[in-house]
């Protein structure tokens, strides 16, 4: 069954946990479609652990468009959310409608996400009011690395912790139907949880948060550049990959590979003749 806005909100009100992962492709997403998680995030961590930038502020709307459509097409019942890259959104509440509605129409996204709070909660209504389902990001949100002086937890302190419930507050009044909270101590984002009648997916936020998400190149031991505290490997599918990259390396070598079951067979008499 397609996850909608309807069976999330259902979710939390059964206290059902949701699920979520990055995916960036095609063959990925019918993966873990298949293995029937409730949310697959085309997010623009693909700056990262796909096109191998140092932050996410170089990810374009074409990059975007151009993997949410591949993910789109691979997931049958998931919810498919694309990320609105930096200055996508930021600069005014026209870019941030046109832009949301290219993720729509160009890269057949479900719901698209923004980072941001009361600074955002502008663009996020009106999104909302053209249609569009808005996921809302809150917390560490790694667009601002530049302003926050790098991928820092926030709101340990008081004013921060504040801060926090009031971003959370106006994106669920602008409109938003569910909130990632990343970076954040687990008891307030425990708070911000129970506060929200909307779900809360969590990045580094705890397990009282709705539900989870992870970038599944981390959760599969993919990528080594930067492991945050807050990932957990699942597998260590790196590991199985770089054997089998040495056992090909080794096989196409010795001759081994190809060997018989993975040629292509022609009469005989034909070659003779062309002898
Ligand atoms: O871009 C991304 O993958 C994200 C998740 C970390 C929540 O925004």
């Amino acid at each position: 069954m397609k996850n909608t806005v309807l069976t999330l909100q259902q979710a939390k009100i059964e206290k059902k946990k949701i699920t979520m992962l990055t995916a960036y492709d095609y063959s990925t997403a019918h993966l873990i479609d298949e293995a029937g998680v409730n949310m697959i995030l085309v997010g623009d961590s693909l700056g990262n652990v796909m096109l191998g930038y140092e932050d996410t502020v170089s990810v374009t709307m074409e990059d975007m468009i151009h993997h949410g459509a591949a993910v789109a097409r691979g997931a049958k019942n998931a919810m498919v959310v694309v990320d609105m890259p930096f200055m996508s959104y930021q600069t005014s509440v026209y870019d941030a409608v046109v832009n949301a509605g290219r993720l729509m129409k160009e890269a057949r996204a479900n719901a698209v996400k923004l980072e941001g709070g009361t600074e955002v909660a502008e663009q996020i209504r009106s999104i909302v009011a053209a249609g569009i389902p808005v996921v809302a990001h809150i917390g560490l949100t790694p667009q601002s690395v530049n302003v926050f002086g790098g991928h820092k937890v926030q709101g340990k302190t008081e004013a921060a912790a504040r801060k926090l419930l009031a971003d959370a507050a106006a994106v669920e009044s602008a409109g938003a139907f569910a909130v990632v909270i990343e970076g954040v101590p687990a008891k307030l984002a425990e708070l911000i949880t129970q506060r929200l009648s909307v779900p809360t997916i969590g990045i580094g936020a705890g397990a009282a948060c709705d539900g989870q998400v992870l970038v599944y190149q981390d959760m599969l031991g993919m990528y080594a550049d930067f492991t945050p505290k807050f990932v957990k490997k699942f597998a260590n599918v790196g590991e199985v990959m770089k054997a089998a990259f040495a056992r090909y390396i080794e096989e196409v070598g010795s001759g081994a590979f190809p060997s018989e079951e993975h040629c292509y067979a022609i009469d005989s008499e034909i070659i003779e003749k062309l002898r």
